[in-house]
């Protein structure tokens, strides 16, 4: 059987059975994009839309695994290297005078994100005051961030891109390396925490100084995007930083007018009230 591409019925139905039997919500994804990997899954497992209904309804292991498959997780140390460089102009700099300093990154996939984060307010002499919490839905990617583990041919693009932030070091400072694999090393760890955190349906988990989404909000819709702007909103301190990188841009006018823009490119907000 060749599988084309779900249709739309057939996506809107499997939709409504992810929420009433796992009560995971995906109706305000990008329709566009969940079409995609949903069609992707058909046709890696030969499967038919009536197929994986009836493994979503029935097996509950498998809507871990689907659940996986269709999240993108693509992701690298210090992605999009200006953004960094815009972080260590505009944001360490405030934050100087803070006695703790809380970060979350929601949407962290591996890690790398957290890690590039957690290295700038190293090289900034923050990180002893600092806690940095990465969170993601998908619970494979988690095991990875915790490990802080990653394949040694990845890091020469890493080191490109932490070259291109302004970077202070080697990036080989941060890591051991032993055969194909490296290691980030503990002084860059221990202030880190990784858990599950669904943008969705979960809610406000602390209060932040600085709070880094970036290649998420662009697959949710626009009203589960203000959804969750609010939800960033809420769980910044006063004068906080969102940080939603080049893609992603706060479009909505009651909530833009909350916050200050500090970096239009890289669309870096500070809360106001
Ligand atoms: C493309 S990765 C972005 C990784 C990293 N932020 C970066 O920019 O390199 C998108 C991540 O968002 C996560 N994600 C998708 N929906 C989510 C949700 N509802 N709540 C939390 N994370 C979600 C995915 O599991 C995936 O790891």
């Amino acid at each position: 059987m060749i599988i084309e591409e779900i249709n739309t019925e057939e996506l809107h139905d499997l939709i409504v059975i992810i929420k009433n039997v796992h009560g995971f919500d995906f109706s305000d994804y990008s329709q566009a994009s969940f079409k995609r990997q949903v069609t992707k899954v058909l046709q890696l497992e030969k499967l038919s839309a009536f197929d994986l209904r009836m493994l979503l309804t029935n097996d509950p292991l498998y809507f871990e695994q689907f659940l996986i498959k269709v999240t993108v997780n693509v992701t690298e140390m210090f992605r999009d290297p200006l953004f960094y460089k815009s972080i260590r102009e505009h944001i360490l700099p405030y934050l100087g005078s803070y006695q703790r300093l809380k970060i979350w990154n929601a949407g962290c996939a591996s890690g790398e994100e957290l890690y590039s984060f957690a290295i700038l307010f190293a090289e900034a002499n923050l990180y002893h005051r600092s806690f940095f919490y990465g969170t993601d839905i998908n619970l494979d990617v988690l095991k990875v961030a915790k490990s802080g583990i990653y394949a040694l041919n990845k890091m020469k693009q890493n080191t490109e891109n932490y070259k291109e932030s302004g970077a202070l070091n080697s990036l080989s400072k941060y890591y051991t390396a032993k055969y194909d694999a490296v290691s980030i090393k503990h002084s860059i760890k221990k202030n880190v925490l990784f858990s599950s955190h669904n943008l969705v349906s979960d809610g406000v988990f602390n209060e932040f100084q600085v709070i880094s989404c970036r290649n998420v909000l662009i697959y949710f819709n626009s009203d589960l995007q203000n959804k969750v702007i609010q939800l960033f909103y809420d769980s910044l301190a006063n004068f906080g930083f969102l940080c939603l990188g080049s893609k992603e841009t706060i479009r909505n006018t009651d909530l833009i007018n909350r916050f200050k823009v500090i970096d239009k490119k890289n669309n870096i907000y500070q809360r106001i009230d």
